[in-house]
């Protein structure tokens, strides 16, 4: 996408740590969440102040299976993980674009992913929450590295599903996915510009931060 990986990287200052994030993509994505300490939480990402002028270029957002797991009305909130909650702290968050290829404030973004057991909460609201992007179209989500599930014999890799609204904007219902995450190749909704950047922490941390940049289309 027009803020391409390089842009991010210069933006966050983080191409010295492009090493160490591959390493640690290989310990997220190989780690069982499941069997990890509970998480805790505090603020966890630090989304930089300047992301330098506006792309002068930008590709919309590829969209992504929906699934059938997506439930209507979750309560609006970007933690959506508590103590209590098992598995690896994730942390994600970045930018709204609009179709001008600027910041997008007032995007709601409606987030679900599954436990680290890989099971979704059916009957109620756990790890499921709606946010709103703010004045620089920044969304940030504090919450579990979600688990694989099953789908056929073969398990799905892990990812996030998100749905995109905003006025004067088509809808965008999409999954990011995880770097490293063996399971990534041969998935059937796999897509390789839907994988979140990793931004953090270090190798000594567990956990998984990273950093996606949503453009959408006109409507
Ligand atoms: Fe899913």
């Amino acid at each position: 996408m027009t803020l391409s990986r390089r842009h991010l990287l210069q933006s966050f200052g983080l191409a010295t740590l492009a090493a160490a994030c591959t390493r640690k993509a290989a310990g997220v994505a190989v780690a069982d969440g499941g069997s990890a300490a509970p998480a805790t939480f505090a603020p966890t990402i630090a989304i930089p102040d300047d992301d330098g002028p506006p792309p002068l270029v930008c590709e919309p957002t590829a969209d992504n299976l929906e699934g059938p797991f997506w439930k209507r009305g979750a309560p609006f909130r970007a933690q959506l993980a508590d103590a209590s909650t098992r598995g690896m702290l994730m942390a994600i968050g970045g930018q709204v674009f609009g179709h001008d290829c600027r910041p997008l404030a007032g995007a709601t973004l409606d987030v679900w992913h599954a436990d680290a057991a890989g099971d979704y909460d059916n009957t109620g609201w756990k790890l499921r929450g709606q946010l709103t992007s703010g004045d620089d179209g920044r969304w940030h989500v504090d919450s579990i590295v979600p688990g694989r599930y099953l789908n056929g014999a073969r398990y799905r890799p892990r990812h996030v599903h998100v749905k995109l609204t905003a006025p004067g904007h088509r809808e965008l219902t999409t999954q990011l996915y995880f770097p490293g995450d063996p399971y990534n190749d041969g998935d059937p909704w796999f897509v390789s510009s839907l994988v979140l950047a990793q931004v953090g922490p270090n190798r000594d941390t567990p956990g998984f931060w990273g950093r996606f940049d949503f453009v959408l289309e006109a409507a």
